[in-house]
């Protein structure tokens, strides 16, 4: 029996047991700081991606995505032609509307034979428009699948499409990644609002302590690969405190789920106005996409829906705002700075409850 612990007496942080100390800062204006950064090569001036998923990003997200800065990969539980479809409607926003700038055109594939069929085809399908990047997707990219799938993908390419892959928990999953040939992977296990693994297999890990764990490696390793940290981002802090723990930028499904933008229509529910969100491992997915749950299998996902929270511009713009502001507590001006200059301390619970805008509650 392994009977050790993954770093001996030390503990795993979340977002909400950590804070960020306030420091000297001479930022004269928030609105000077710069939140630009690179994923893939693709320049972002929002760090911030829309999650592949079937109720968060198809067409409309990816080309709302791109507008404000960001990025949208669209998700790949669809058919290889329907995925073609909205690959293409994001090609075409591109050149159609030439105040928007070259919006991100980002698929999101398996591995094994399907993955394999399915990237064949788009690169077969999407001329004149070119693919930024490819995204890997799949719940433990810290196996021989990935490797395979990375390697495949490189050769049909010649290396010229930058691959994001993913999902990984910890240091050693990112330097394999990283050194079999990813530039951007997707950090955090068992984190997603909408994720039952860590109940369904006891495997997991707070995406936070995910985040630094890749990010020493990284560093240690003198690796290039950029950090996205995805699943359980719930505040605007989570975007500053990521960053400092060492992302380059934060994957969120649940908070986009919820917009005007996102597929799916609106629904009322106990008088409020909500949209469906659902994982993509739930069993609802399975059984609409797959033909049900294969039997011996389990879902780790489970369905939901979550508050309609209006446009994408106003929940992006309420992060940038946070990131921002975070900026000049720590008077640094950009990603690297904030990064370089920001110190976490631990709460304890008390803390946590004092975190939170107590004076509204009843
Ligand atoms: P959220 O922003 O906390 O809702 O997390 C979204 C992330 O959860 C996605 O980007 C995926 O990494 C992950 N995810 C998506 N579907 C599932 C699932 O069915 N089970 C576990 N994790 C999932």
């Amino acid at each position: 029996m392994n009977n050790t612990f993954f770093k001996k007496d030390s503990i795993s942080l979340a977002f909400d047991d950590v804070l960020l100390v306030p420091s000297y800062s001479d930022i004269k204006s928030r609105m000077s700081t710069n939140l630009s950064t690179s994923i893939a090569g693709i320049s972002l001036s929002v760090p911030i991606i829309s999650s592949p998923m079937d109720t968060v990003t198809e067409s409309s997200m990816a080309i709302a995505m791109g507008k404000e800065g960001g990025l949208g990969i669209i998700h790949r539980f669809m058919s290889i032609e329907e995925q073609i479809l909205n690959l293409r409607a994001v090609g075409r926003e591109c050149s159609s509307d030439n105040s928007c700038g070259k919006i991100p055109i980002v698929p999101a594939i398996g591995v094994g034979e399907e993955g394999r069929r399915r990237i064949n085809q788009i690169l077969l399908s999407m001329s004149p428009y070119s693919i930024d990047a490819i995204a890997i997707d799949i719940a433990n990219g810290h196996s021989i699948l990935m490797r395979d799938m990375i390697d495949f993908v490189n050769q049909k390419t010649g290396g010229s499409i930058p691959i994001i892959a993913g999902n990984v928990a910890t240091g050693s999953g990112f330097s394999y990644l990283a050194e079999a040939g990813a530039s951007a992977i997707r950090v955090g296990i068992g984190g997603g609002s909408i994720c039952k693994t860590r109940i369904m297999t006891g495997f997991g890990m707070p995406t936070l302590s995910s985040i630094m764990d890749c990010y020493e490696a990284k560093i240690s390793g003198g690796l290039e690969a950029s950090i996205i940290a995805d699943g359980g981002i719930k505040y605007p802090a989570d975007l500053a405190k990521s960053v400092v723990a060492g992302a380059d930028a934060i994957m969120v499904g649940r908070i986009f789920a919820g917009t005007e933008e996102s597929p799916g229509e609106v629904v009322i529910l106990d008088g409020e106005k909500k949209k469906a969100y659902r994982g993509m491992a739930s069993k609802e997915v399975q059984e609409d996409r797959r033909g049900g749950l294969k039997p011996g299998t389990c879902a780790e996902g489970v369905s939901t829906h979550v508050p309609f929270n209006g446009s994408i511009t106003e929940v992006v713009g309420n992060f940038c705002g946070g990131l921002r502001s975070a900026m000049t507590y720590a008077g640094s001006s950009n990603i690297v700075e904030l990064r370089e200059s920001a110190k976490f301390i631990r709460i304890s619970d008390s803390g946590i409850s004092e975190s939170h805008a107590f004076g509204t509650r009843k």
